[in-house]
C-alpha cells in the first residue's frame, strides 16, 4: 500500500508520529510519502518534533510559510496536486483541520485520489473559526473518515453520512469508523520517555502540582486586543490568588500579537516573570512533562485540552465552545472563553473539585493500528 501523508502544522507532525510507528511495526509492505507543506516553519514549531518523535523526515517540503488564508491554501493546493500526480498513492492521508488539511483534500478530490481523514467528525458549530470550515470540507471529500470519538460519528450522522455503509467505499459512499484518538496513543507511548529525555521541570525550577500551565494561540483570541488583555489579566489573577506561577509556552502568532497589543502593565508582568513565566514553544516531550505535573491547565488548544484529560488534570477552556464535548460532560473541563470572571470562577471550582471522572473515552491506545488495518482492507487496487 502506498500513502501520501500531509503534515504542515505542529499538531499534525505529532499525530503523524503515531501512524509512522504503526507503519514501522506492520507486517505489510507500506510506503508513506510524507509531504510537509511548510505551514509551520520555525524550528521549534516543526523540525524539533520530527527529530524528537522519530517520524521519517518528509520527502518534500513545499515551504509555503505564512500568508493570508487564501494564498496559503492555494500554494499548498498546487504543490500537493503535483505530488499526487507523480506518486499515485492508494490513499491521501490528512490530519485534523488546518489549511494544509483543506488544501490537500481539494487537490486530491479533483484528481480522484481517495482521501483518509484522521480526526473526522469534530465540530465546534462555529463557522467563524477557519478550522471549522476546513474540517467540514475535508470530511465531505473523504472516502474513509476516522472519528476519534462517538461524538464525532454522531456529528457525521447528523450531517447526512450513513454510518452503516459497508465497503467498497468511495467518496459518494464513504466509510465512517470510530478508531479512537491517535493523540491518546501518543500520550501513552511518549509519557514514559518524556521523564528520561527532558529536564524542563528542573530547568524551570517547577515541582509537581505546584504550577499552572497555559497556552494561547487561536486567532480568535490573539488577534483581538481586548480578549488578549483579558486573558493576561485572568492568568495574572489566578497566579496571584493561588500562589502558583503560570507557565506559558508561547506560539509565534501570540508572541507577535503581544508585542502589538498587550497593555504595558501585562508586558511588565511578563518581563518580571513573577506570576507569568513565558517560555519558547515546548517540544512534545517537554509539553507532556508540563501537562503531567501541572496542577491545572488553561488553554485554547484542542490538543492540550485532551492531553490535560489523559494526564488527569482539570482544564479551563479559553474558547466559547469545544469540539471535545466529552471533557465538559465528564466535568473535567469548563468552558470559560476570555471572560475573566468565568475563568477565575472555573479555576477556583476545578482546583477544589475532587471527584472528576477521567473515563476512557478516547479509544484503547491503538487507534493508529486500527486505522492502518482499515486502510489496508479497503484500498481499491
Ligand atoms: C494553525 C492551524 C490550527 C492549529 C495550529 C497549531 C489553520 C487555519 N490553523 O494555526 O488549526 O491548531 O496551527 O499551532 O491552519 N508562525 C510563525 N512560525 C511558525 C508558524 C507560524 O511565526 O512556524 C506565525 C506566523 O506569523 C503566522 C501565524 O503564526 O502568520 C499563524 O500561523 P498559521 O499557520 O496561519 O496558523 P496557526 O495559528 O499556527
Amino acid at each position: 500500500m502506498k500513502l501520501v501523508s500531509i503534515i504542515g502544522a505542529r499538531p499534525q507532525i505529532i499525530k503523524a508520529a503515531a501512524l509512522s510507528r504503526s507503519i514501522k511495526n506492520s507486517n505489510h509492505k507500506i510506503e508513506d510519502f510524507i509531504v510537509h507543506t511548510g505551514q509551520h516553519y520555525d524550528h521549534n514549531m516543526s523540525q524539533v518534533f520530527i527529530e524528537e518523535l522519530g517520524i521519517e523526515p518528509p520527502q518534500i517540503n513545499l515551504n509555503v510559510g505564512s500568508m493570508s488564508h487564501a494564498k496559503q491554501t492555494s500554494a499548498i493546493l498546487s504543490g500537493v496536486e503535483e505530488v499526487l500526480l507523480s506518486e499515485k498513492p492508494d490513499w491521501l492521508v490528512i490530519y485534523g483541520d488546518t489549511n494544509s488539511t483543506l488544501a490537500a483534500a481539494i487537490a486530491a478530490s479533483k484528481i480522484h485520489v481517495p482521501i483518509v481523514h484522521i480526526e473526522a467528525g469534530l465540530r465546534s458549530y462555529n463557522k467563524s473559526m477557519p478550522e471549522e470550515i476546513n474540517r467540514i470540507v475535508a470530511d465531505h471529500l473523504s472516502t474513509l473518515l476516522f472519528a476519534p470519538t462517538k461524538t464525532g460519528v454522531d456529528n457525521l450522522q447528523k450531517e447526512g453520512f450513513n454510518i452503516d455503509f459497508e465497503g467498497p467505499f468511495n467518496v459518494d459512499h464513504p466509510g465512517v469508523f470510530n478508531c479512537g484518538d491517535l493523540m491518546y496513543d501518543n500520550s501513552l507511548y511518549f509519557s514514559e520517555l518524556a521523564a528520561s529525555k527532558t529536564n524542563i521541570l528542573d530547568d524551570l525550577n517547577l515541582s509537581q502540582n505546584a504550577f499552572i500551565l497555559a497556552t494561547i494561540h487561536r486567532d480568535s483570541n490573539t488577534d483581538h486586543p481586548e480578549k488578549l488583555n483579558n486573558l493576561f489579566y485572568s492568568l495574572c489573577q489566578v497566579a496571584k490568588e493561588s500562589g502558583m506561577k503560570v507557565i506559558l509556552p508561547l506560539h509565534p502568532r501570540t508572541k507577535k500579537m503581544i508585542e502589538l497589543h498587550l497593555k504595558p502593565e501585562w508586558k511588565k508582568e511578563i518581563e518580571s516573570a513573577e506570576h507569568i513565566k513565558v517560555i519558547p514553544p515546548a517540544s512534545f516531550l517537554e509539553m507532556i512533562m508540563l501537562e503531567k505535573n501541572a496542577a491545572i491547565i488553561l488553554t485554547d488548544s484542542g490538543g492540550v485540552q485532551k492531553e490535560a484529560f489523559f494526564f488527569e488534570k482539570p482544564c479551563v477552556i479559553l474558547r466559547p465552545e469545544t469540539e471535545w464535548v466529552e471533557l465538559v460532560k465528564l466535568g473535567a473541563a469548563i468552558i470559560a472563553d476570555t471572560n475573566p470572571e468565568k475563568i477565575i470562577d472555573a479555576f477556583r471550582f476545578l482546583m477544589h473539585k475532587k471527584d472528576i471522572k477521567y473515563e476512557k473515552v478516547y479509544g484503547d491506545g491503538k487507534a493508529a493500528d486500527h486505522m492502518l488495518n482499515t486502510m489496508l482492507i479497503h484500498k481499491s487496487k
